[in-house]
């Protein structure tokens, strides 16, 4: 049985068709249209009817970079795209002809991992995607914790620098201002910017233009061994394995697995990630250690979790996943 999955984040929607061992038969990719629900409604729609137009899919899922409420059907607000008490799900069935679920995007991506990619096996997982912003996901024996309300998982929006960066949810010095690929952006700007030397050879990579400072041109030069680019990514991971040392402190996970576009970056972020991870983790020398893992799926993760979660929801009874 196929299904379409649908990941709409801060700068992207991925769709693509996905079969239940959580392989993606095409894929789509548009850029998110900002600020315009109806605009985000129209381009689902679209997506999906062209894909139908190739395959015999059976349902839909959409994983939404919001905070989507415990009827999974209403996007209560994302700090990113312009939805607001948004109720994308009743919205969209009738013009898509399709059983339809909306759930969180970082959920969709900790299911995906957890079903069919580096999370396998794990007793409690916690997945973060580093994008726009921080996304979590946490899945408990097999089961995707959601929380209360639905707003389970949240943590990029935990606060690591009193007073620091605003963030687009409206507070101050969140963790996604500084862990994400947001703050790599930034970091790399703000460098460039001041004419230091040290960015003359990372802003010739870039054309000379600071406009074309984007998370995966600062990810594409640090793997090419451009060294700013690798410390600024190194800073990114430091900053990562801290918040990771909380969450543990929290949760005692035995796994982190990280997704998102900055883990392109691979072993870039993820040693310095460790690194202060096991620096800071709380009891340090006295308990096992979670492991930290990319995310099998790097940044498909989320398009193919929906996916799946729709599946699910048309042959299983809804709690099930
Ligand atoms: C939002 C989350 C979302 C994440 C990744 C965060 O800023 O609050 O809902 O999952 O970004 O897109
Ligand atoms: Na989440
Ligand atoms: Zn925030």
């Amino acid at each position: 049985m196929l299904s379409i999955g649908i990941d709409i984040g801060g700068t992207k929607v991925a769709a693509g068709v996905v079969d239940e061992d959580g392989a993606i038969l095409e894929r789509l990719q548009r850029p998110t249209p900002s600020h315009s629900p109806r605009a985000v409604e129209d381009a689902i729609v679209d997506i999906v009817g062209e894909l139908r137009t190739r395959h015999r899919v059976q349902a839909a899922g959409i994983g939404a970079a919001g905070w989507v409420d415990n009827t999974q059907s209403i996007v209560r607000f994302s700090p990113h795209l312009a939805w607001r008490e948004e109720p994308l799900k009743d919205r969209l069935v009738d013009r898509i002809e399709l059983p339809l679920i909306v759930d969180n995007d970082a959920n969709a991506a900790a299911w995906a991992e957890y079903r069919f990619g580096s999370g396998r096996g794990a007793s409690v997982m916690v997945c973060l995607t580093l994008g726009t912003g921080i996304g979590g996901g946490l899945v408990i024996d097999g089961r995707l914790f959601r929380g209360t309300y639905g707003m389970a998982g949240e943590w990029g929006h935990m606060i690591s620098v009193p007073g620091g960066h605003r963030c687009e949810c409206g507070n101050r010095g969140c963790w996604e201002q500084y862990a994400s690929g947001n703050a790599l952006v930034r970091e790399a700007k703000e460098l460039a910017s001041t004419n230091s030397p040290m960015a003359y050879r990372l802003l010739e990579l870039m054309g000379g233009d600071l406009e074309n400072i984007t998370g995966p041109s600062v990810t594409a030069a640090a793997l090419e061994g451009e060294q700013t680019a690798i410390e600024l990514l190194a800073d990114v991971g430091g900053w990562l394995g801290q918040g990771i040392a909380n969450l543990a402190a929290a949760l005692d996970p035995d796994l982190f697995v990280i997704g998102g576009g900055v883990s392109a970056a691979g072993d870039l972020l993820l040693q310095p990630a460790r690194r202060m991870f096991s620096r800071t983790l709380t009891g340090r020398g006295f308990r096992a250690e979670a492991r930290l893992e990319l995310a099998h799926f790097r940044n498909d993760a989320g398009l193919i979790g929906a996916a799946d979660l729709a599946r699910r929801a048309m042959i299983e009874p809804p709690e099930s996943a």
